[in-house]
């Protein structure tokens, strides 16, 4: 039985809670909070609730949970670890590349596990993304846009506060970077130019955009903003034969298209009423054009889930490792470093 313990009974703690209960050979058995409230929402679901890091960690657990606000990260994973635990920490992992660094030295200490629920390497937009540039279909690509948007405009709770770790570049940006570095693991991350800025919620980037040049010449555009009250396509790529557009997070809604095989030039042709007098931006011929059909994604909501068990039986390795996590904290640093002083920071991450 892999027994498991959760810090932080909030949204993710219990989303956490629910995953594990589909596993026979897997039980939550304690949970820590700070909250009065959230120890009795632990309580009536059957599980004991402590109030004190010390009475958690004293209990006899395989894995530690922490799905506390961003700054509780680190110092609750080096503790955990410290007490014999491995550990499955929400994302950012941890604030800095030093805290970082400090949890991979107790994993060497240790021999315990720093894994991160980096789980939207399963989501099914990102799943068509990645099948189409590995088919090769549209080309070699030259710029990838990855962008979510919201309406509401603001920050809530922790994630308002700098303190713990709010802001969108640590709460979405980690995943969306997490991705970019996933499509390319070989390459590096040559250059980083961000700009963090708060549109609506005070003290923290609310909005932000970051620009990661790779070594294999291709560019990733991030966006992130609270507040946007028009669309845009969650993903937009352009490679040399073709080009993708997927609209949201469902994989289905969006469209691909690539120049047919045998069209080598494009004609000159005169331009549109609309358009003005442009040939280059005409639209092509739509016999020039071969549609190419989004790759169909099955439902992988628990992969990431089942990949832990797995792991923690022993039987495959780590999906997500505090290597790869580095890089991306690497990544993070220098967007902040780069929007502070507005300049692009060259990297070799
Ligand atoms: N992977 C994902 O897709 C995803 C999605 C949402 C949130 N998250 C991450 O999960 C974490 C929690 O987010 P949430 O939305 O569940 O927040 P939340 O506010 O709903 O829950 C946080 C919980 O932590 C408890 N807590 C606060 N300070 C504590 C402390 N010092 N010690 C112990 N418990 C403490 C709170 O009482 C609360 O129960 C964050 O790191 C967030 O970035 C990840």
């Amino acid at each position: 039985m892999i027994k498991i313990g959760i810090i932080g009974f909030g949204y993710m703690g219990r989303f956490h809670w629910n995953k594990a209960r589909c596993f026979p050979q897997a039980r939550v058995a304690c949970v820590f909070d700070t909250s009065e409230e959230k120890r009795a929402d632990a309580v009536a679901e059957g599980l004991t609730a402590y109030d004190r890091l010390e009475s958690f960690l004293a209990e006899d657990l395989d894995l530690v949970i922490i799905a506390t606000p961003n700054q509780w990260h680190a110092p609750y994973a080096l503790a955990a670890m410290k007490a014999g635990k491995n550990v499955l920490c929400e994302k950012p992992a941890t604030l800095t590349v030093e805290e970082l660094l400090s949890i991979q030295e107790a994993e060497r200490e240790t021999g315990r596990f720093f894994t991160v629920h980096q789980q939207r390497r399963f989501d099914p937009d990102y799943r068509v993304v990645r099948d189409l540039i590995r088919s090769g279909e549209l080309g070699r690509v030259t710029t990838i846009e990855s962008r979510v948007l919201g309406e509401r405009g603001v920050c809530f709770g922790w994630r308002a506060d700098p303190e713990s770790g709010g802001g969108m570049l640590y709460d979405w940006g980690v995943h969306l970077i997490d991705q970019i570095l996933g499509l390319w693991p070989g390459e590096q991350v040559t250059s980083v130019y961000a700009r963090l800025i708060s549109v609506l919620t005070p003290a923290v980037d609310d909005y932000f955009e970051l620009a990661m040049n790779l070594s294999n010449e291709v560019t990733a555009h991030i966006t992130v903003g609270t507040f946007a009250l028009q669309k845009l396509p969650r993903w937009f790529v352009f490679c040399d034969r073709g080009t993708l557009r997927l609209d949201d997070f469902t994989g289905t809604a969006g469209g691909a298209a690539r120049i047919r095989e045998n069209v080598s030039g494009f004609d000159s042709v005169v331009g549109q009423k609309h358009l003005g007098p442009s040939r280059t931006m005409a639209p092509l011929k739509p016999e020039f054009l071969e549609p190419i059909s989004l790759p169909p994604q099955e439902d992988l909501s628990m992969a990431f889930w089942n990949r832990l068990i797995s792991s923690l039986e022993g039987k495959e390795p780590l999906l997500v490792t505090s290597d790869q996590v580095l890089r991306q904290m690497r990544v993070v640093e220098a967007a902040f470093r780069s929007s502070a002083a507005n300049e692009v920071i060259k990297v070799r991450i």
